[in-house]
Order: C-alpha cells, then sequence, then structure tokens
C-alpha cells in the first residue's frame, strides 16, 4: 500500500493547475447512459480512482469508452444492461446515480443498495422515495433494490433534504421523460449546474439548475453532445488551505472563485488573502490564523467537503474556533488523527472544538477517508518535521496527481511502496 513521505514546514510557492471536477464529471459521465450516441467529455481527472471505477462501471453496463489524455469519450455498440455489479457500487457509491438514466430508458433496473462508510450510514431513500414518486415499483432482494415502471410519469417531487446525488439521479430520470417534472428543495452545488447543462446538450430543457426549485423538460431521444467539465472547487479550496496553513503564495490556474465564496469569505476573516485574478485564485498568507468558526451546510454555505482541511488550519488557529458538521454524521475522523501531530481538538457529536496551538509536529497518521486524508496532507504540510500518511489510496479518489502538483509548489512529498 501506498503511503506519502512529507516533510513540511516549507511554504508552498508557485502555480498549479487545478483539475476537472470529479463530483460533476461522475453524472455526467453516468449521464451518457441516456444516449446511444457517442458523447465527449472534456476535462476529466482521468487519473483519479472514481472517475477509473466510473469507466468500469459504464463498460459493465455495456458502454464503449474511450479515453484520451482529459477527454473521454463514450458510445453505445449492441444493447446496454440494466443490472450494476455490487464490486463497483461497494467501491464507489455514487454508482447508484445509474438507477435514474436506466430505469427512464429501460422501465428496469437493478442496483446494490450502497452501504455505509467511514463518515456515515448514507442512505438513499430520498433517490428511492423520488423514483416512487416518478411511479416506479420497488423490491428488495438480497440486497439489491429493483426498480420497474413501464412508463415512469414526469410530475413534481419534493426531497426532504437537498441531497446532491438524489438531485442527480432524479434528474437524469426525468432527462428521459417526455413532460415536465418540477424537483422542490433540489440541491443548488455547481456540479447540479453542470449537468443540467449537459442535459440540456443530449437535448431536454433544463430551467432552475442552481436554485432549489429544478425543472426539467425531457425527450425520449436524448443526442450525444460535446461537454467541458467545470473546475474542482473542493481540489481548489483544499489548495487555497494547505497554501494558508504553509503560511505561501500559490496561484491556483483555472479555480472558479464564484464557487468557492464561502470559503474565501471564512479564509479572509482567519487573516488570508484571496485575490480572485484572471484565470483563477491567488492566496497568500504569513503567521498564525485568527480563528474562524463554521458550520457546514449545502451549497451554497460552507462545503462538507472542506470541513476537514478548515480543521486542520484552525489547529493553528491564535484560540479557538468552533467546527459544526450538518451534513454527514461521522466526520470527524481526521480529529484522532490531528491530535496524534500535536492538535488539541474535542469532539461531541457534531461539533468540534479546536484550540490552536503555535505548530503542529510530523507523526505516522493513517487516512480514513477522501477529505480526511486531505486534512492529514494540509497538516503535515505546514507541520514541523517528517510525517508518514498511511492509506493514501483515499487521497488517490479525489485528488489528481496530488504528489506532482505539490512538488511543483515546493513541497517535499514523496510516495513509497510498503
Ligand atoms: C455528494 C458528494 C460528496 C459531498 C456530498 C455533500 C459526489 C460524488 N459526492 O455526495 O463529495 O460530501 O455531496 O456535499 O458528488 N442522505 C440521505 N438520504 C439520501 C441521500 C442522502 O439521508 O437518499 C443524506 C446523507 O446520508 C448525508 C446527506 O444526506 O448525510 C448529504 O448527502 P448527499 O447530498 O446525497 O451527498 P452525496 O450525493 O452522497
Amino acid at each position: 500500500m501506498d503511503q506519502f513521505i512529507i516533510d513540511g514546514g516549507r511554504p508552498l510557492r508557485g502555480s498549479v493547475a487545478i483539475s476537472g471536477s470529479k463530483n460533476a464529471a461522475l453524472p455526467i459521465l453516468i449521464a451518457t447512459l441516456l444516449t446511444d450516441e457517442s458523447c465527449v467529455v472534456e476535462n476529466v481527472p482521468v487519473k483519479l480512482r472514481d472517475i477509473k471505477t466510473t469507466i468500469r462501471l459504464l463498460e459493465s453496463l455495456g458502454k464503449r469508452v474511450e479515453v484520451s489524455g482529459q477527454t473521454v469519450r463514450t458510445w453505445t455498440h449492441g444493447s446496454l444492461k440494466t443490472q450494476a455489479p455490487y464490486e463497483l457500487v461497494k467501491q464507489m457509491r455514487a454508482s447508484v446515480l445509474a438507477a435514474g438514466p436506466l430505469l427512464a430508458r429501460f422501465g428496469l433496473v437493478r442496483v446494490p443498495i450502497p452501504g455505509g462508510c467511514a463518515i456515515g450510514l448514507r442512505p438513499i431513500d430520498i433517490h428511492l422515495r423520488g423514483f416512487d414518486d416518478l411511479g416506479a415499483r420497488r423490491i428488495a432482494d438480497h440486497g439489491d433494490v429493483i426498480l420497474s415502471a413501464p412508463a415512469l410519469k414526469p410530475g413534481p417531487l419534493k426531497l426532504k433534504f437537498p441531497s446532491v446525488g438524489a438531485t442527480e439521479n432524479l434528474m437524469m430520470a426525468a432527462a428521459a421523460l417526455p413532460g415536465a417534472t418540477t424537483i422542490e428543495n433540489a440541491a443548488r452545488e455547481p456540479e447540479i449546474a453542470d449537468l443540467a447543462r449537459f442535459l440540456e446538450r443530449m437535448g431536454a430543457q433544463v430551467r432552475g439548475a442552481g436554485s432549489s426549485r429544478v425543472s426539467i423538460r425531457g425527450s425520449l431521444k436524448l443526442s450525444g453532445c460535446r461537454h467541458r467539465v467545470i473546475p474542482d472547487r473542493i481540489e481548489a479550496g483544499t489548495f487555497m488551505l494547505a497554501a494558508a496553513a504553509s503560511q505561501g503564495h500559490v496561484r491556483l490556474e483555472g479555480a472558479e472563485p464564484a464557487h468557492l465564496q464561502a470559503v474565501i469569505r471564512c479564509m479572509r476573516q482567519a487573516g488570508a488573502k484571496l485575490d480572485p485574478c484572471r484565470g483563477g485564485i491567488e492566496v497568500s498568507m504569513s503567521g498564525r490564523p485568527r480563528p474562524v468558526s463554521i458550520k457546514t451546510a449545502p451549497y451554497p454555505g460552507f462545503p462538507t467537503d472542506l470541513q476537514a482541511p478548515w480543521m486542520a488550519w484552525m489547529c493553528l488557529a491564535q484560540g479557538k474556533a468552533r467546527i459544526r458538521e450538518e451534513v454527514f454524521e461521522n466526520r470527524f475522523l481526521h480529529a484522532a488523527e490531528l491530535a496524534r501531530m500535536g492538535a488539541r481538538i474535542g469532539v461531541g457529536g457534531h461539533d468540534a472544538v479546536t484550540e490552536g496551538v503555535e505548530a503542529l509536529n510530523g507523526a505516522p497518521i493513517m487516512a480514513s477517508d477522501i477529505r480526511a486524508g486531505a486534512a492529514l496532507l494540509v497538516a503535515a504540510l505546514a507541520a514541523s518535521g517528517r510525517t508518514v500518511l498511511q492509506r493514501v489510496y483515499h487521497i488517490d479518489r479525489g485528488y489528481e496527481k496530488v504528489e506532482q502538483k505539490l512538488r511543483r509548489l515546493g513541497a517535499s512529498l514523496r510516495r513509497v511502496n510498503r
């Protein structure tokens, strides 16, 4: 298993290119199941493990997939299958997004129900309730759910929580249904708006994506198209925090400041300098941050995916900061690992309180999920001495070429296989 050996305490300096968004590319690639024609998706972070899993999922369902540079082309030769393999769903929960397009197109789909994961139970009840409301019948069978509907009926849907995945799944189903479907209390993340642009290019009409009310007028025959995925706001936010924690000065090429407003606001309060510049964002910081409390929330609130890296930075603040996690129930696994580096953190339920220390110290530590891994990287880059970071495979799910990018910025970091 790969490990990172990081000698911390060097300010990150220089510029780095932000990759295409993993969380936008994932549903967009899955949406290509809505047509047999050729779709070309550009700016895909193809090196990421989750994108490779998505490509395997598409292939297992009968899609042909060709990867060239950062571009992925998909088309259908023969017929598609309507059963997603457990092997892939257990590796990547977002595989359940195949349910919407397949159910709407073929009237039948069988998907394994994903189990919980390190950060929470993560049920898919909101997705399923939406399919019920579109007229699907469902039965549970040996860990799978089988959804069937001779013809789904478009109609009004209301989500009990603005789930990103459920909004995407239902938008994809609605895109294949003639007639109008509205989704109330929809997620508003930029990745939803990107999926909407893709569905529009395929021939659906989508209004209101990015707001809490999305309406979709679908079509029985969607066509192939070409699309460029938006930049990864979570990768950009992680590099912003790594730059600030290491007291460096970094330019993030291609980052979209409009997608990071909550984080930019909080970082400025903490004393970092952030300049949206032509084609990116520039970040610089010197000294320890002021403590700033945050609460995660669905977009446009502070993203849960940056809560862990934020905590890593606040461990160095000049005072106490409160961090409230409102989206997932168990997303503080990084706290105990940060404590091994000398951080002072109290955790109780959905709240954590950090009491900043002057410096963190390198230590042997372990990532428990993608974003916890990112937090430990941020801490290790800022810490004095050597950190050995284990279970790097979590980081590889969400951060493309992370060691090359960090080395370009002057970090001392190498990957070893143990
Ligand atoms: C997506 C992102 C993930 C991010 C999350 C929240 C992708 C591939 N992943 O995940 O990086 O952390 O949004 O911004 O885009 N929930 C239910 N029932 C459901 C669905 C969700 O209770 O049917 C709960 C979840 O357990 C969780 C919360 O709602 O506590 C948010 O989940 P959701 O917005 O669906 O996140 P994902 O789409 O899984």
